[in-house]
């Protein structure tokens, strides 16, 4: 499984990157606005540093709209994917986009059937919302599971982006659902390093090697 950041902070994405686990970024007009920079310069540098897809966001409301924004992105970077909402003007700029060689990845998806819509537009990605979901009281991770059992049903080559990650369980069932990447904040990425055993362990391990006679450093 692919590990994205959902971020628009240079900085977790240097760390995630120093690290060696990070595949891709994904961003939305929030996560933007909290770095409290502009629009620009932020993009241009996660574009630098990230070799991966990167998803920008459009903010059109309609597929003309849309498809402009999604081209003037696009031009930021081989890597950017243009990120569209699951709407029936959004299906309309994902048809467009993609038959110009523009990736896309639908978002605010909340229901199978609308990722199998996004799918048979075309949409390289789809991004369906668990955390959102258990929010209100649904079931977020059978959304990734019958998403997963769709498009292996029907062979779509649309991959599943595991969005609105809010724990390191969410990102342990995916794995074992099959989903292809998940995308999470940086501080659930940080999590999936911890163990309190491990913790201990090196504590003991470091207590018991000032025993050691001999030591070569
Ligand atoms: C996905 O691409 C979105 O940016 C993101 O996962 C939304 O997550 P949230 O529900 O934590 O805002």
């Amino acid at each position: 499984m692919q590990f994205f950041l959902d971020t628009g902070n240079v900085d977790e994405i240097k760390q995630a990157l120093e690290w060696g686990i990070l595949d891709g970024v994904t961003t939305n007009p929030t996560l933007i606005a909290k770095t409290g920079r502009p629009f620009m310069e932020v993009v241009k540098e996660i574009l630098q540093l990230v070799d991966g897809p990167v998803s920008l966001e459009t903010v059109s409301r309609d597929a003309k709209g849309m498809v402009e924004e999604g081209r003037k992105l696009a031009e930021l970077g081989d890597n950017v994917v243009v990120k569209i909402p699951m709407t029936p003007e959004g299906m309309i700029a994902v048809q467009e986009l993609e038959s110009e060689g523009i990736p896309t990845n639908v978002t605010l998806v909340f229901s199978p059937t609308q990722a199998l819509i996004a799918a048979k537009a075309g949409a390289t990605f789809v991004s369906p919302f668990i955390g959102r979901l258990d929010d209100v009281s649904s079931d977020g991770m059978k959304l990734i599971r019958d998403v997963k059992t769709i498009f292996d049903n029907y062979d779509f080559d649309t991959q599943i982006i595991v969005a609105s990650v809010r724990h390191p369980m969410h990102v342990l069932e995916a794995a074992l659902i099959g989903a292809d990447i998940c995308t999470m904040p940086f501080e659930v990425m940080k999590k999936l390093f911890q163990h309190p055993l491990t913790d201990k362990g090196i504590e003991l391990f470091l207590k018991d090697w000032e025993k050691v006679p001999g030591k070569p450093f």
